[in-house]
Formats: C-alpha cells, sequence, structure tokens
C-alpha cells in the first residue's frame, strides 16, 4: 500500500529523549495525521521509501515539534491598558482588583460581548500565535464568572478548535475570582461553580478544570472543592498557584494528582518534592511576571534539581500577560528564569504537551501527531535566542501543510 508523505530537509530537532536529538538531511515520513519515521534519509528503511505517494523537500529549513502553549486566557473582550497605567504610576495588581478593577473589570466586558464578538477576537489572537508555530493551544474560561457567560466563552474555546487549523483543549476557570454580584460570598461563589462544573461538562464543553488558588483569588480550602468536584467527574486539574503569595495551592493541587501548577513564583521546596512525586509539570510563566515587574523568580534550581518537568507557556490575558508571542516567552524563560535554551524550547513542546495530559505531541517520534514546524534557522538554541521576530517557514499540521 503507497500511503506515506515524505518530509525531507536540512536539519531535524526531534526533542525525544533528553537533548536537541538533532538529524541532520532529515526525512520524516508521515501517515495520515501521524508519524511514522523520523531518521536521516540515508538509513529509511526500503519497505518504507517503496510506500512514499508524495515528497516535499523543505530544503535548508530545521524542522521541530509544533508548539504547544498550554496556559491562555484567549477569550475576553476589551482590554486593561488603563490599568497597566495605573501599575506603572505605582498602584499594585493586588490594589487595583480590591478595588473592584482587575479580573473583574474584564468580567463586566466579557459579559456584555456577543459570542461572534468574542469569537472573532479570540480567533485573531489565534492566529497569531499560530503564526510563530503553535499548534496546540490551551484556552480557559474565567471571564465570564456566570453558568451563561462561562458557556458561552467555552463555548467559543470549542469553536475555535473547530474553525482554525489547530488543537484546543478547554479549560474551565470558574474560579477564578469572586465576581460582583457575589461580593463577600466566596464560599457560595464557589458552591455555585461546583454545580456547573457538571452541567458543562455534559456539553462536552470541559478538558480540564483551573482555579486561582492566591490572596485574590480562592483560600486552598475552596479551591480543594473545585478539585473534588472535577475529580469526581473525572476531569483533570491544574492550578494558577503561589503567584503572589504562598499558599500550598501546589501541595494540595499535587495530593489530587494535578496535571499542572501555574506560576509558582513563591513555591517552597517542600511542595517541589510532592509535585515531583504527582509527576506535576511546573509551567512558569515569565509574562506575567514581566509585566507586573516582579521580583521574586519561581525556583527554577530547585525544580531542575528534583526533576518536575518545566513548561513555558504565554498565559495570555488582559491583565497580566497581553503577549501573543510564546517565542519571546521562550527567550524571557532563560534571562529571566535562567532556563537553558534546551529548557525553554522543551518546555513550548514536550513538556507543554504533558502540562496538558498529551503524550501524542511535543516530539518528532513514531507514533507521534504530524505536527511540525519548519524555521528558517541553524539550530533551535535560536528558538529561545532571537526575540521580537519570527523565523518561522511554514506549519504542517495533522500531516497537512497549512497555507
Ligand atoms: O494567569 N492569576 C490569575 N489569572 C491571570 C490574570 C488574570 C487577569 O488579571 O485578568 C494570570 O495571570
Ligand atoms: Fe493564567
Amino acid at each position: 500500500m503507497k500511503n506515506l508523505v515524505l518530509w525531507r530537509s536540512a536539519r531535524m530537532s526531534t526533542l525525544a529523549g533528553k537533548s536537541w536529538g538533532l538529524i541532520d538531511h532529515g526525512a520524516l515520513l508521515v501517515e495520515g495525521e501521524h508519524i511514522v519515521w523520523v531518521g536521516p534519509v540515508s538509513d529509511m528503511p526500503d519497505n518504507l521509501r517503496q510506500r512514499v505517494v508524495a515528497e516535499h523537500d523543505l530544503g535548508p529549513a530545521l524542522i521541530t515539534p509544533g508548539l504547544v502553549d498550554c496556559h491562555s486566557h484567549l477569550v475576553y473582550a476589551g482590554n486593561r491598558a488603563h490599568e497597566a497605567e495605573m501599575r506603572l504610576r505605582g498602584a499594585s495588581y493586588e490594589d487595583i482588583a480590591k478595588a473592584g478593577g482587575g479580573i473583574r473589570s474584564t468580567v463586566s466586558d466579557t459579559r456584555a460581548a456577543t459570542e461572534q464578538a468574542l469569537f472573532d477576537d479570540a480567533a485573531w489572537r489565534a492566529r497569531r500565535l499560530m503564526a510563530e508555530g503553535v499548534t496546540t493551544l490551551e484556552v480557559k474560561s474565567g471571564y465570564g464568572l456566570s453558568l451563561e457567560a462561562e458557556t458561552r466563552c467555552l463555548r467559543v474555546a470549542r469553536r475555535l478548535g473547530r474553525e482554525l487549523p489547530l488543537s484546543v483543549k478547554t479549560t474551565f476557570l470558574g474560579a477564578h475570582a469572586v465576581p460582583a454580584d457575589y461580593e463577600g460570598r466566596p464560599d457560595d461563589y464557589i458552591d455555585a461553580v461546583c454545580e456547573w462544573l457538571p452541567r458543562l461538562h455534559a456539553q462536552g464543553l470541559v478538558d480540564a478544570v483551573d482555579a486561582f488558588c492566591d490572596t485574590v483569588g480562592f483560600s486552598t480550602a475552596n479551591t480543594r472543592r473545585v478539585f473534588e468536584a472535577a475529580r469526581a467527574l473525572g476531569l483533570p486539574i491544574k492550578l494558577h498557584a503561589e503567584q503572589l503569595s504562598n499558599m500550598n495551592g501546589s501541595a494540595m493541587a499535587a495530593s489530587l494528582g494535578a496535571m499542572s501548577c501555574d506560576h509558582l513564583e513563591h513555591l517552597c521546596e517542600a511542595d517541589i518534592e510532592l509535585m515531583r512525586r504527582s509527576g506535576t509539570v511546573a509551567v512558569l510563566l515569565p509574562g506575567a511576571f514581566y509585566f507586573l515587574q516582579e521580583t521574586r523568580v519561581p525556583p527554577v534550581a530547585a525544580l531542575r534539581a528534583a526533576g518536575v518537568p518545566m513548561a513555558v507557556s504565554t498565559d495570555h490575558n488582559p491583565g497580566s500577560s497581553p503577549c501573543l508571542s510564546l517565542l519571546l516567552m521562550a527567550s524571557m524563560a532563560c534571562t529571566l528564569f535562567r532556563l537553558t535554551p534546551l529548557e525553554a524550547v522543551r518546555g513550548i513542546t514536550v513538556n507543554a504537551a504533558l502540562a496538558l495530559g498529551l503524550r501524542d505531541r511535543g516530539q518528532l517520534a513514531p507514533g507521534q501527531r504530524a505536527d511540525f514546524v519548519a524555521w528558517s534557522l541553524d539550530h533551535p538554541n535560536e528558538l529561545a535566542y532571537w526575540f521580537g521576530h519570527s523565523a518561522m517557514l511554514r506549519t504542517i499540521r495533522s500531516g497537512q501543510a497549512q497555507p
């Protein structure tokens, strides 16, 4: 049977194993949506070569796995440039949130927007990320904070995955902030969130559940209630943890088998050990660190020493990280957080996939999805080196070359 498509290029970086996995004069054989073989052209087995029906030569390009952005709040209306200006004049993120701005102000704008307008804005943003090689994107709700508005935001996220050449994983973040209509009643609001979750799940809108555990978010006890509701439905959990303070949310999330804990600037040693034991990925978000002008960096050396997998993401959102460049995040993960370029690139590919519970992407290897990117680069360490522009030439997603 002749059914394989051959992609050739001067160099490939498979990221399979612990190193770059460089292959010069590489060949990648694709059957349908999956990779069946990858290696030097000269080593291609004859029985596979005979099955090739089409051949594409990407010339001098470097091929890497498609990029995975594993933490985004892509669906919202309006922006918060005025709050950024207030912060530049000295107000803190917490002060603005306590005064009714912050997440709540985006909630007002989002509730007032039509589903079509939310989709159009989110699709524009998704295309900016895709223009830098993103082939899988996580999208959270969290700016609706009512059953109706959260449903709308999750429907928009699902529609992105249907209408764009992009894999989208949806995350329900009902526990993002206490909305104005529940002022002073966080426990009642968490009751509501726990009651909405099975209804959203029944509509097929939820791939995972997240919460914001912090002084300006929810207590560890309330976060746990949301996670127990998620686990009862068999849904995986993720957490915004130890961003502005240490609430030991990571320890609680790890004890419930969280896929990832994200931010982690205030993470302590003891909780790193719990994350290691539960196989929880540490998602680092240098965009929020930079934009909020934080000074405390996540404990990267300790995470590395413990062997906790590290991912890197945009955390795109209008309040703390209005960033649409995953490559810039890779660069900043190195300069601000001291990741190595290899760690940063694994952080936006294989470990980002792991943070979403996906083991079928993020590497170039047999059985993996045929999601890969051609770059005008010599070495993959340049993905974390150049910033402010992208050397992307072409994306191949599910085996199909994108226009
Ligand atoms: O990931 N930390 C909580 N959530 C977002 C910020 C949300 C906002 O300010 O709108 C974050 O940084
Ligand atoms: Fe976030």
